[in-house]
């Protein structure tokens, strides 16, 4: 099972992330979390239901090694992600964010057809699975090498940054635990394009509003600019692994 589930991991491209036999909305949803754009009374992070459940469990990071491994077909053994952007880079991120991310998955108040059906209770289990996984992807270090943009617009990249993102994800992109604010920095560029277009169009049903109209104005190149930009801006060397370092824990 698991060595189909890599399979079929490895054959998927950015475009099969649209995904066909996946209905949004909250008909199939047994999940209590949250709202999405598109409720009426959205209001982003309202919590509840599993994500409190979740934030509030002591974590087993040995039971969390054991639930990793189904994300690791796709996240790869060292959640580093890949360069094309298929699977975005889970090691380094907060607890936090994880932990809403993927209750929102779970919920379906964020669309991902492709991860959905292998995260659900019925495949890794309930909320202290969700607590021990995120505490698991806390003990992996951070890809010392993320794919970038061409940086032909780095300056422009700089100041759309300062202007426009750092009061949320912070002067280096580290974002912030407390507040659920992802850290953007040394993620896969092409990852990032595609969340960020899907946040300034709607799409993306778990973002932060003040977000989806702070970056409303934001040309082609402003995009292009300012996320190449955040994927080399450098996490802290405490937080990064070395060069080609191999999970042992999947050996
Ligand atoms: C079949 C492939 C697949 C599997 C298995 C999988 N994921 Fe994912 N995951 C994805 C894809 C694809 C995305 C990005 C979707 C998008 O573009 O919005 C993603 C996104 C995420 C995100 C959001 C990251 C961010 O920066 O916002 C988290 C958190 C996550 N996955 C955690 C997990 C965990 C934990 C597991 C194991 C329980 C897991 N995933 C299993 C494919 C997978
Ligand atoms: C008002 C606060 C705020 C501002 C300003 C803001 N963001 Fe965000 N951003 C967020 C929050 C909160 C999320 C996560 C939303 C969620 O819970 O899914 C996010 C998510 C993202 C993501 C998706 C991350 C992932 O792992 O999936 C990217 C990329 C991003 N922001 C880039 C930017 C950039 C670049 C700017 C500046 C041009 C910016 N943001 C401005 C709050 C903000």
């Amino acid at each position: 099972m698991r060595t189909l589930l890599r399979m079929f991991a490895v054959g998927l491209t950015a475009t099969a992330l649209a995904g066909a036999a996946y209905a949004a909305g909250p008909e199939a949803n047994t999940i209590k979390q949250g709202k999405s754009i598109g409720d009426a009374d959205y209001q982003w992070n309202s919590g509840g239901g599993e994500q409190d459940e979740a934030l509030h469990l002591k974590a087993d990071v040995k039971n969390g090694r054991d639930v990793y491994e189904v994300c690791a077909a796709c996240h790869l053994p060292e959640g580093w992600g890949q360069h094309d952007g298929t699977f975005p880079e889970l090691a380094g991120q907060h607890t936090k964010v994880i932990i809403k991310q993927l209750a929102d998955i779970r919920a379906k108040n964020r669309d991902n057809p492709t991860m959905y059906p292998f995260a659900l209770p019925s495949e890794i289990g309930g909320a202290q699975a969700v607590a021990d996984v995120a505490a698991y992807i806390q003990t992996l270090k951070m890809n010392p090498n993320p794919g970038t943009g061409d940086g032909k617009d780095l300056a422009l990249g700089k100041k759309l940054y300062e202007e426009n993102c750092t009061r949320c994800h912070g002067a280096d992109g580290s974002g912030d635990n407390e507040k659920f604010y992802p850290r953007i920095h040394g993620q896969h560029y092409a990852y990032l394009v595609r969340q960020y277009e899907w946040i300034k169009a709607g799409k993306r049903r778990n973002a932060n509003p003040d977000m989806v109209k702070q970056i409303q104005t934001f040309s082609e190149r402003d995009t292009k600019a300012v996320l190449d930009f955040v994927s080399r801006m450098k996490p802290p060397a405490k937080l990064v692994g070395p060069k080609g370092w191999q999970n042992p824990d999947f050996k």
